[in-house]
């Protein structure tokens, strides 16, 4: 009796190691795809292919620094509002806030405070003399935003890759715009809808290269461009440390074209943005609010920032 039982047992050991050993084999092999985490924000849509090697983007991704001179008016924390919108969807964005103001104001304080993004922020104030119409505007605010970076990345050899780009408050940004920007070698450009007294101004590229400007406006500007249309790579801000926006000679409209032949040349340009045929900025402008009704002192019961 013992020994049948052994024999039985001995019969079905090779087959129980068998169905072991594929059980194994399949479950090391098979996708768990209910426990590799999702995609994200950055996945593309992907169809039937194999979810993609683990990646570690956050440290690999150049930071992209977006400077935005802002200053006081009824519709300013709108335009910070919607701003922070855009800029909090994006990755390894830091926003440099520079307010045209001899100080911080409580208002801009207190909105970065809550604006769930990494902010610095700063401020300058705009000369009297240079508050005209028919004069640049945000010169000085830029130049501390670009005297900030450079600063902070003296003491830190060698920088860490980093994409710089001037966003002014009243614009419209597409969440693709930044994808775009981001690969940007020394200076990326790309074309800007709603500008120039036409729909969209655009670079005009031949075989990758930017050969000449699609432009309603001074199209003798040596780079025919908004400031929304380029970006700038921190190794080129940090190796031309002397380029700047300048006040002396300069036009409204020439603040682009003096700044970008300081560091760079038509031909060298990188034409972004499916070759320039894709508008993924807007220099949308906001009206002025119409404040005809509010009173000369304050009457309501409560004070509300607005
Ligand atoms: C156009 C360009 O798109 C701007 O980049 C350029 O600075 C401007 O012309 C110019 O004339 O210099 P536009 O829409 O006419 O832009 O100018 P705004 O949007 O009124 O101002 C550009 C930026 O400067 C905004 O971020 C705005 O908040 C800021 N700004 C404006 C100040 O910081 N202080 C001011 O007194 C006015
Ligand atoms: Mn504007």
């Amino acid at each position: 009796m013992k020994s049948l039982l052994f024999s039985r047992f001995l019969l079905l050991l090779p087959w129980v190691l068998i169905v072991i050993i594929v059980l194994d084999i399949d479950s090391s092999r098979a996708p768990l795809p209910a426990l590799s985490p999702r995609g994200g924000a950055e996945g593309g849509s992907g169809g039937a292919r194999p979810p993609p090697p683990r990646r570690r983007p956050e440290a690999a991704l150049p930071t992209i620094y977006a400077i935005t001179p802002t200053y006081s008016r009824p519709v300013q924390k709108a335009e910070l509002t919607r701003l922070a919108n855009t800029f909090r969807q994006v990755s390894r964005l830091h926003w440099i806030l520079v307010e045209d103001a001899a100080a911080r104001s409580e208002l801009v304080t207190r909105f970065v405070a809550g604006a769930g993004l990494p902010c610095t922020h700063l401020h300058v104030p705009t000369p009297r003399r240079y508050k005209r119409p028919g004069l640049p505007r945000a010169t000085e605010q830029r130049n501390a935003g670009l005297a900030w970076l450079r600063q902070r990345h003296q003491h830190l050899p060698p920088p860490q890759p980093g994409v710089l780009f001037f966003a002014d408050d009243d614009n419209t940004y597409s969440l693709e715009l930044f994808q775009e920007m981001r690969t940007t070698r020394k200076v990326s450009v790309w074309p800007v809808g709603l500008v120039g007294g036409r729909r969209y101004e655009r670079p005009l590229v031949e075989n990758g290269k930017v050969v000449g400007w699609y432009t309603g406006w001074r199209a003798d500007r040596p780079f025919a461009i908004d400031m929304a249309g380029f970006a700038v790579s921190l190794q080129v801000i940090l190796s031309h440390p002397k380029a700047v926006f300048k006040r002396r000679g300069s036009q409204p409209g020439m603040q682009e074209s003096d700044f970008l032949k300081q560091i760079t040349t038509v031909e060298e340009l990188e034409p972004k943005a499916n070759n320039c045929t894709k508008v993924l900025v807007w220099h949308t402008r906001t009206e002025k609010v119409n404040l005809a009704n509010e009173p000369k002192y304050h009457l309501d019961t409560v004070n509300i920032e607005v």
